[in-house]
């Protein structure tokens, strides 16, 4: 598939001629900081494909993004100063501008803001993936009127993406885990028409247990989505869930429970059979796409789970994806990020592409002055 062009996004090379001009970069900087200091730049270092290569041929680059959530004012502790002292060192001599959620305009999509942030800006490249799937100002905002195309990071995470959903190499297993069933009810209904089979782990895990009516303990569990959960295992495709779990039973200890728990006991990974299975599912895949712990895997305790997944994950042929966030802080724990053939920079973003297949922020440049209609 040529990059960028099967899902009709306009690319950078679409924007023509870009010596000279001031092109406002829409980037997910929202990186980890702990006390004021970066703990992982993943987030800064990928945007620099579409930043060299704007700077290269000739365009001056004005970087904007936001930092965690302030509520629409000024907060020290998300200033983007530690960010911009990491892209000086990275891309010397491109402007970013200040958290873009310090201004109420952004999440509200407030036009006036738009007006500020365009104003004496040439054209508009988003390369903003983990931010894709929200409608804020500085993401739908500028292609109304500028010239406006996907950065390299954007084209690359949808290409992968939106392959998954329309032609995987075969078996295509998706691997969920985290805490909240909820959260993933929407993915699990979308997955469920294309995967050969779904594997899921991590505290989501036990109201689909509870649905076959097995005991869960104190473990998390949704009831209210019970009857949901019972209603995608009836659904035909092979659903993998654990046989065996690992926590602590009501004294504290760490035990391997089976299937169900006793009254009291809190499941909080996997068990070694289990693992054991989730890895031989993984490495009989041609795709595997890896979205959530498999239990706590900050606790030593309880990272088994996880660890043998990521291992699989780097070890299968599989196309191995693996969205945002804590599988990908997970995959970096143990080293083995570099061994799986796409991380993604989008936890929720990657998970509503793959759902929906298509985000606001894809929408608004295919509507961009300069798109192929
Ligand atoms: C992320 O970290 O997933 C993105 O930067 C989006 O952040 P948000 O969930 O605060 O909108």
């Amino acid at each position: 598939m040529t990059p960028g062009v099967s899902w009709k996004i306009p690319t950078l090379e679409d924007l023509g001629d870009v010596r000279g001009k001031r092109v406002l970069v829409r980037t997910d900087f929202n990186v980890p900081m702990e006390a004021g200091r970066i703990t992982d730049d993943f987030r800064i270092r990928a945007a620099l494909p579409t930043i060299n290569w704007l700077t290269e041929h000739g365009a001056t680059v004005v970087c904007a993004s936001h930092l965690g959530r302030p509520k629409g004012a000024p907060e020290p502790k998300y200033s983007m100063e530690p960010v911009r002292a990491r892209l000086a060192e990275l891309a010397p001599g491109v402007e970013l501008l200040e958290n873009l959620r310090f201004d109420a305009g952004e999440e509200k999509n407030d036009p006036a803001f738009v007006q500020r942030l365009v104003q004496g800006i040439d054209l508009y490249v988003d390369d903003a993936f983990g931010a894709a799937h929200r409608a804020h100002a500085s993401i739908v905002g500028p292609p109304r009127t500028l010239p406006s195309a996907a950065g390299r990071l954007l084209q690359q995470e949808v290409d992968v993406l939106m392959g998954l959903r329309e032609k995987p190499s075969r078996p295509f297993v998706a691997v969920l885990g985290g805490a909240k069933v909820s959260d993933k009810l929407g993915v699990i209904d979308s997955l469920l028409h294309v995967v050969d089979a779904l594997v899921i782990g991590g505290g989501m895990c036990f109201t689909f247990l509870a649905a076959q009516g097995y005991g869960v303990g104190d473990s998390i569990c949704e009831r209210d989505q019970i009857d949901t959960c019972r209603a995608l295992l009836a659904r035909g495709k092979p659903i993998h869930l654990p046989e065996d779990i690992r926590g602590l039973d009501a004294n504290g200890v760490v035990q391997t429970f089976g299937r169900s728990l006793p009254e009291g006991a809190k499941g909080l990974d996997i068990g070694p059979g289990s693992a054991a299975a989730f890895a031989d599912v993984v490495m009989d895949a041609r795709t595997v796409f890896w979205n959530g712990p498999m239990g706590m895997f900050e606790d030593a305790r309880f990272e088994a789970g996880t660890r043998t997944l990521a291992q699989a994950m780097a070890d299968t042929r599989a196309f191995t994806v693996v969205g945002g966030g804590d599988s990908a802080a997970a995959l970096a724990q143990f080293g083995l990020d570099d061994e799986v053939d796409h991380v993604s920079t989008g936890g929720g973003a990657s998970l509503e592409l793959l759902e929906l297949g298509d985000l606001p922020g894809l929408a608004a440049l295919r509507s961009a002055p300069n798109a192929a209609r």
